[in-house]
């Protein structure tokens, strides 16, 4: 091991060998992660593109080490990931806030499980809550905030743990059209603001390009990686730049031929 893969800071912070992951069914084996590769490098943002129910959220799920790999190794900061961590936090498609918390409840919620006093992480959380944009709603109970406003508490929450990578799968699937071109440039805001390694799942073109450094686009299941696409678009992008067209074009196409 080298000097640096010991201090923790090798350019690629999650690493993906060759994973494989497949579930026992009535029917037999399901395979729905094929020899994976992957290297996620610290600060990046890096979108999984993949079409429905290729396997996407099963690759989240190891990565966040909710599931166990079958095969191939999956390393997080060079170490087998056998196990959740805050260091490595999550916001799914409908983020499961808890209902009888308050926005603050909520967001402060892993700090207060980790022991740190209350002043302290009211502090913290409030600056997560503010980078959100939802000062004024700390009070607010899920049921009294909008789609949009609880996946900022649920991206908040996940901040607030100061976890080294965010696994978002799919985080704006469910929000209207209007709302999810908003979240989409405010966590372009935020990532820029506080720059994390992000591996973002989205089934969306668009936002795939919107976001991303770096694009993976998978294959149907069992998802493997198809092709790698580089995105030095200047940032906030324009949606219908002739480059950011082009690039929508060509990647749907590769995508469609994977069907
Ligand atoms: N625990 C499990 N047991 C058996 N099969 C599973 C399990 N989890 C996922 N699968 C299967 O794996 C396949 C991929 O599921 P997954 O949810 O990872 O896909 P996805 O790309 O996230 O789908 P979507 O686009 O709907 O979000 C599906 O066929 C699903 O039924
Ligand atoms: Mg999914």
């Amino acid at each position: 091991m080298s000097m640096e893969q010991e201090r923790g800071i090798e350019s690629s912070i999650i690493e993906c060998a060759g994973v494989c992951k497949s579930f026992k069914t009535p029917e037999g084996e399901h395979q729905v992660i094929k020899d994976f590769n992957l290297q996620a490098k610290e600060n990046e943002f890096l979108v999984l593109f993949g079409p429905g129910q290729c396997g996407k959220t099963t690759m989240i799920n190891l990565i966040a080490g909710f599931e166990k790999v079958s095969g191939g190794s999956l390393k997080f900061m060079g170490k087998e990931i056998t196990k959740p961590d805050p260091s490595r936090g999550v916001v799914f498609q409908s983020t499961a806030l808890f209902p009888w918390m308050t926005t603050m409840g909520n967001v402060e919620y892993g700090l207060k499980m980790a022991g740190v006093k209350k002043e302290e992480r009211q502090k913290r959380a409030q600056n997560y809550i503010d980078l959100v944009g939802l000062q004024g709603f700390e009070k607010s109970y899920p049921v009294q905030l909008s789609g949009g406003m609880r996946q900022r508490v649920g991206i908040a929450r996940a901040y607030c743990n100061e976890p080294k990578v965010m696994l978002m799968d799919e985080p704006f699937g469910a929000l209207d059209a209007q709302t999810r071109y908003l979240m989409q440039e405010e966590l372009q805001r935020i990532w820029e603001a506080e720059k994390r390694t992000v591996i973002f799942v989205t089934n969306n073109i668009e936002e795939a390009l919107y976001l991303a450094d770096r694009i993976l686009v998978l294959t149907n299941c069992p998802a493997t990686v198809k092709k790698e696409y580089i995105i030095d678009l200047p940032r906030p992008r324009n949606l219908v730049s002739p480059e950011f067209l082009a690039l929508r074009k060509e990647i749907t196409g590769i995508m469609d031929s994977t069907l």
